[in-house]
């Protein structure tokens, strides 16, 4: 579902280059949720960012569903974001003036599906949001939050689940929800590759990656 070969990623801005990420190769399967481990900087988030097309590597390939979208046009590459990843951040992005149901449909602005509200209203339930449907995030937990932009990551039920430390800003009880979500997500058939400090989040990955300064270790 992932497939990340000898990827490098340098900055280069300010007359000085980083390089975030030296040669880096990964493989991840449907039905097989990975976390990722890693000292501050080592470059989890730059991969997270490479492998959701949304920053063009320097050098080697990413494929996603077997599909390289950095050879593809903005837009077709926009669409196919759009359709197959789903991003779940630490800070949970959310549109502050829209509420719990006009968030998650938010998802469906880029890629118009049939049904929405009925999707929307599936995911609702699933998390537990049905008495916050017509709250705004700054009305809501921040267990509610990431429930929400969980509901949104979710909505076209993509293939491959990016999350860069999904629990970095949650309590052990909401982090729970979380994680057995992202979980159950990989076991119906999806990828799912997470960055975490979390002890929890790695018990439930099929598989820990570490990483040390660009390069899994
Ligand atoms: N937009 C950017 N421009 C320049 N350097 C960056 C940028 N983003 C990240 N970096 C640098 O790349 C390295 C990896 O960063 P990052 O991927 O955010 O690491 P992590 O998520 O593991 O903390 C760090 O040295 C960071 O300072
Ligand atoms: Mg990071």
């Amino acid at each position: 579902m992932l497939k990340v070969q000898d990827v490098t990623k340098t900055y280069s801005g300010n007359g000085r280059e980083v390089q975030a990420i030296d040669g880096l190769s990964l493989a991840i399967e449907a039905r097989e949720a990975v976390a990722i481990q890693g000292p501050s900087g080592c470059g989890k988030s730059t991969l997270l960012l490479a492998c959701g097309a949304l920053l063009r590597p320097t050098g080697g390939t990413v494929h996603v569903a077997g599909v390289d979208p950095y050879q593809l046009s903005a837009n077709a590459r926009s669409a196919f974001r759009a359709e197959h990843i789903g991003f779940v951040f630490q800070q949970f992005h959310l549109v502050p003036y829209l509420d719990v149901l006009q968030n998650i449909l938010a998802a469906n602005l880029p890629n118009p599906q049939p049904q929405p509200e009925q999707r929307a209203e599936e995911l609702i339930h699933q998390f537990g949001l049905e008495d916050r449907r017509r709250h705004v995030p700054a009305e809501l937990s921040v267990g509610e939050r990431q429930r929400v932009a969980l509901s949104r990551a979710l909505f076209h039920r993509p293939q491959l689940v990016l999350a860069d430390e999904p629990t970095g800003n949650l309590d052990p009880d909401n982090a729970s929800i979380v994680l057995d979500a992202l979980r159950e997500y990989a076991d119906a058939g999806a990828a799912v590759l997470m960055v975490t400090h979390d002890p929890q989040a790695a018990q439930r990955a099929h598989r820990v990656l570490h990483m040390e300064r660009g390069r899994v270790v």
